[in-house]
């Protein structure tokens, strides 16, 4: 099991890097348009910080456009990643990207149907979105399930990365699941990190070591 940070700001993506608990990143449209930054610069900066896969969305909509946009994203860094968004031109798109070699990352997967669809087309990772299912009153984790199930039985390469996570339990329930990745915002690293009786407990041994040596010194000086 991977984590991936899904993040477009290189100070959250520095800090998670340093603690050495993520594989990759991931990006997509709308986090880096918050960002209000030159989309390039963003990603170079980002495939500096981060050694492993980085996906980088294309904006076309049309196959011939996507490809047009992966060729240029592969120039960007060795570790680019395009993501394809799972419609019939991003099908398409997907059988030239295999053979010019640009690893892909299919992405807003909703059914398994469109998982085993990138599947067969050769997509290196796929994208079910957990939280936009359950969103609409679907067990999105059931699908990841289901995916990984799938690819299992028949052997097939494509890594599932559970995305649109929402929570620290979202992760659990990934890891249960059996994805291979788990990409994850900022604020659910910090969930997953912290823990109350962690706190508690470090509290308490250090307490109870200064009270020790505490006595010690007492009685040394009687
Ligand atoms: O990994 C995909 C993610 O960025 C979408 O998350 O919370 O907008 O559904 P969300």
């Amino acid at each position: 099991m991977q984590l991936f940070l899904d993040s477009a700001k290189p100070n959250e993506i520095r800090e998670a890097a340093n603690l050495g608990v993520i594989s990759g990143v991931t990006t997509n449209p709308s986090l880096v348009a918050k960002e209000k930054v030159d989309y390039k610069e963003r990603i170079m900066e980002i495939c500096q910080i981060v050694s492993g896969p980085v996906s980088v969305e294309v904006l076309s909509q049309e196959a011939e456009g996507m490809v047009t946009e992966a060729k240029e994203f592969a120039t960007w860094a060795s570790n680019v990643i395009v993501k394809v968004p799972m419609i019939e031109e991003g099908l398409r798109a997907l059988k030239s990207l295999r053979q010019l070699k640009i690893r892909t990352n299919v992405t807003l997967v909703f059914s398994l149907n469109q998982a085993l669809l990138a599947a067969i087309a050769g997509a290196d990772y796929v994208s079910p979105f957990v939280g936009r299912l359950d969103d609409v009153g679907h067990d999105g984790m059931q699908l990841v399930a289901e995916i990984v199930n799938a690819y299992k039985t028949y052997n097939m390469s494509t890594q599932v990365i559970a995305a649109s996570i929402r929570h620290p339990l979202h992760v659990v329930q990934a890891v249960h699941a059996g994805a291979h990745i788990a990409t994850i915002p900022f604020g659910v690293l910090e969930g997953m990190l912290h823990h109350p009786l962690t706190d508690l407990g470090v509290q308490r041994f250090l307490d109870d070591w200064h009270r020790a040596i505490g006595e010690q010194e007492r009685k040394n000086d009687v």
